[in-house]
Formats: structure tokens, C-alpha cells, sequence
């Protein structure tokens, strides 16, 4: 490793502390300190006096959705196309969990958490069982491929082997590495999360599909003859995965992309909606949504803008491939990042301390011409588990799990 090149990039970027604890570092850490300053990418950190992304530049209207009655009206047609596609190994799956959950505040990765109460129910554990319904009645395996990152990858891979892959078909299951991005504290300055390592965080789940490529994982979904990818984030323990009914409309409206969707609670429940942005599908972040928008009607009298994402979707590959190198906007995000101090000791904050880095998966839906929001009922769909008690929490999900006959 070039020292003066390490030395060069820290000056253009003033992170030149990075190297506080050169001296003391054995050769083999040392290595390993420059390789990761080369490495990582410092132009995010460029971002963090920037405004939020793409905020109110761009025309808002509404989009229809597929309701669930009219779901029902032609629930078997499209129940019989999506069945169809997934017994042909037409449709594969994407299980987000990459991420760091801190709000769950445990050390493992989410899909590790148990939430049994008389016995093991783990977050993975729901995951396989949720897609062995569809395995089951289509008596089709569907390749699952499990996206991680460099922090919890070891720990993910680990527990599936032990666990024997909750039965799964060892051969239709595939992990791969997401990318990180450094943090860093409010000034800019990157942290040190030991002497010889860069506080980093994964770099947000906008990437799953170069991250899949990257893992040569593109060429396998060629080779499959897979077309569908459903994507979908691990903390949901109620969702359907590679739902037929949810494919087959899909496929049946000629979209690029479909994403289910649940109507919102109140009007101003915080999650994201769908909308249409200048014309193309996209979603609105609820900080984002102007009291006009939240109460404007639709031609029926109901409010326009009031169907909420529940991060699962079924991109069509050809087409994401198609956008693949278009660049998604950066967000910077507030966290609690590990930190060593001045007395070089590693803190673990209660509260937010700096940045870091990610792009946004619902940030690729606007870069598709056509998307089908498809109509799922909260109740029996949505169960995300973010906190460990209150909204979105260990205590919510396990009551929707109960109403729905699973016991815990
Ligand atoms: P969240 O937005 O809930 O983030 O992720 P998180 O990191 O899991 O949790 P907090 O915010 O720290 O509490 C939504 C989905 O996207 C995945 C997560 O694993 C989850 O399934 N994700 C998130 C990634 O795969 N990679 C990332 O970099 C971020």
C-alpha cells in the first residue's frame, strides 16, 4: 500500500485523523487501515450540507391503485398467472437484511431476534415459512436470495446453517454482501470505530441489484430464466412473499414493477405513499407530504394520496437491469454510530451522533415507467417489527400474529 496515496486522500477529504493510531499498529492492522481508507467511498460526505434529495422540484399527482375489490373481481385470473410464472422458476425472491436495525437495539441481525413466547419463533424462521406457503402450492422451490452486509453477514450465513435452513431447500437459497458507506460524526469527520478500523454502516438498501450482480448472482437469474424478483424486507412477519395473486396482476397490467401497498391509518401516519412525480410512479415520504396533498380527494371522495408502501415489491428484471446505472439520489441520515473517544475507548451512544450514508430502494421506482400499487389488507399483511415495544414493535407484530392464527 502506497502510504503517500492514503496520505493524499485524507488531505482532500481533512480526515487525516483517521491515522491517529498508525504508530502503535501492527503491520498486518496497518495494511488493513489504508485499504479500507482507499476503499471507501469519502465523496458521500459532500452530501451532508446538501437539502434532502429531490425535495418539492417536482410535480405531485396521484396514481390508482388496484383496490382489493377489484382484486377479488379477477382474483382467480390472476391467481393462475402468477402460479403459472412461479412453476415455470419464472419469479425469484429478495430478502433485504442488510440492515442494522438499531432501533430493535439488538446485537444480531433482526432476522436472529426470536419472537416466541412459548417457543422459538424467529424473524428468519417467519420469512421461510411465510414462502414455504407458495412452495407448497405450487410445488415449485424459488430461489431466495438473502442480501446481508460486512457486519452481520458471518452471524446471517451462521444461523441458517445451524438452523438448517428452517427446511428450506439448501440449493435455492443464495447470500450475498450489500457495499458500506463510512459515518460520520456532524462536522464530517468519519469516525473510528477502532485504531484500525473506519466506522462504516451499510450503505442503504437502494443497491440490492449491483450488489447482486457484483455477486455474479445476475448471471445465475439469467441462467434460471427468472424474470420476477420479489423484494421485500426482513421485519415484516405477516407479508406474503412471492404471492401469485400479486404476480399475476403484475404481469397482468404490463408493469415494471408492483408494490403492495396498504391504506393508511390516519392521515398522517408516518409512512411513505404512492404518487406520481412528474408523471412517474413514485413514493412521497411522509415529511414530504404538504398538508394540500394529504387532504386532497380523489373523484370517489377519498383521500388521494393514501396508499403506504410496505417495502415489498416485484421488480421485473429485465427492466431494473435496464436502470441499473442510473444513480439513485444519497440519503444522509441521522444514527448512532460506535465511536472510539479521545481516550481511545469505544463508545456506544444512546442517542444520534452522526451520518450516514444510504440510497433507497423506493427512490428506484421512479426511474420505472409503470408500477401497479396492489391493494393488501394491513391486517393480515403487515407486521414490521422496527422497535421493541409501541409502533412497529416486537409487541404490535405478535398481536397481528396472534389475530392470524400463528402461534408464538
Ligand atoms: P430499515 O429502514 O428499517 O433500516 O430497513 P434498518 O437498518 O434495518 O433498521 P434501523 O433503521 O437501523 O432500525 C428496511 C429494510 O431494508 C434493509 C433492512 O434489513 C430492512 O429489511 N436494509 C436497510 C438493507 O438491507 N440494507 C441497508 O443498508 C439498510
Amino acid at each position: 500500500m502506497n502510504l503517500e496515496q492514503v496520505t493524499m486522500k485524507l488531505e482532500q477529504y481533512g480526515q487525516e485523523h483517521l491515522l491517529r493510531y498508525m504508530d502503535e499498529l501492527p503491520a498486518r492492522e496497518r495494511e488493513s487501515l489504508c485499504s479500507q481508507i482507499m476503499e471507501n467511498d469519502f465523496s458521500v460526505l459532500g452530501h451532508i450540507h446538501e437539502s434532502a434529495p429531490s425535495q418539492g422540484r417536482e410535480v405531485i399527482s396521484p396514481i390508482r391503485a388496484m383496490t382489493l375489490e377489484e382484486i377479488a373481481e379477477n382474483r382467480r385470473t390472476y391467481l393462475e398467472k402468477g402460479a403459472e410464472a412461479i412453476r415455470a422458476g419464472r419469479v425469484g425472491a429478495v430478502l433485504l437484511a442488510g440492515g442494522m436495525g438499531t432501533r430493535l437495539g439488538s446485537d444480531n441481525p433482526k432476522g436472529m431476534y426470536d419472537i416466541g413466547l412459548t417457543k422459538p419463533v424467529f424473524i428468519f424462521q417467519r420469512i421461510i415459512e411465510n414462502l414455504f406457503q407458495v412452495v407448497d402450492e405450487t410445488k415449485s422451490w424459488i430461489h431466495l436470495f438473502i442480501m446481508t452486509s460486512d457486519k452481520n453477514h458471518q452471524a446471517t450465513t451462521g444461523f441458517f446453517q445451524e438452523k438448517n435452513y428452517f427446511g428450506y431447500d439448501r440449493n435455492h437459497i443464495h447470500f450475498f454482501k450489500q457495499d458500506m458507506a463510512p459515518a460520520a460524526d456532524y462536522q464530517g469527520k468519519i469516525y473510528l470505530e477502532g485504531k484500525a478500523k473506519l466506522a462504516s454502516s451499510p450503505n442503504g438498501n437502494g443497491g440490492w441489484l449491483t450488489s447482486l450482480k457484483n455477486a455474479g448472482l445476475l448471471d445465475l437469474i439469467h441462467r434460471e430464466g427468472i424474470e420476477w424478483l420479489n423484494v421485500f424486507a426482513v421485519d415484516n412477519v405477516l407479508q406474503r412473499i412471492a404471492d401469485p395473486c400479486f404476480i399475476g396482476a403484475t404481469i397482468d397490467q404490463g408493469c415494471d414493477v408492483g408494490a403492495k401497498v396498504v391504506r393508511k391509518n390516519h392521515p398522517d401516519e408516518k409512512v411513505g405513499v404512492m404518487c406520481l412525480k412528474d408523471g412517474h410512479p413514485s413514493i412521497i415520504e411522509y415529511y414530504e407530504l404538504t398538508e394540500q396533498l394529504r387532504d386532497t380527494l380523489d373523484e370517489k371522495g377519498e383521500p388521494a394520496y393514501n396508499f403506504g408502501v410496505i417495502l415489498n415489491y416485484l421488480f421485473h428484471v429485465e427492466s431494473v437491469e435496464s436502470i441499473m446505472e442510473k444513480s439513485l439520489p444519497l440519503h444522509v441520515v441521522e444514527k448512532k454510530i460506535p465511536y472510539l473517544d479521545e481516550s481511545g475507548i469505544l463508545q456506544k451512544p444512546e442517542e444520534p451522533n452522526g451520518y450516514k450514508f444510504e440510497t433507497l430502494i423506493l427512490d428506484v421506482i421512479q426511474l420505472l415507467d409503470k408500477c401497479l400499487p396492489f391493494e393488501v389488507e394491513r391486517e393480515k399483511e403487515f407486521a414490521p417489527i422496527k422497535n421493541k415495544t409501541g409502533v412497529d414493535s416486537v409487541e404490535s407484530a405478535r398481536e397481528l400474529l396472534k389475530k392470524n392464527g400463528i402461534s408464538l
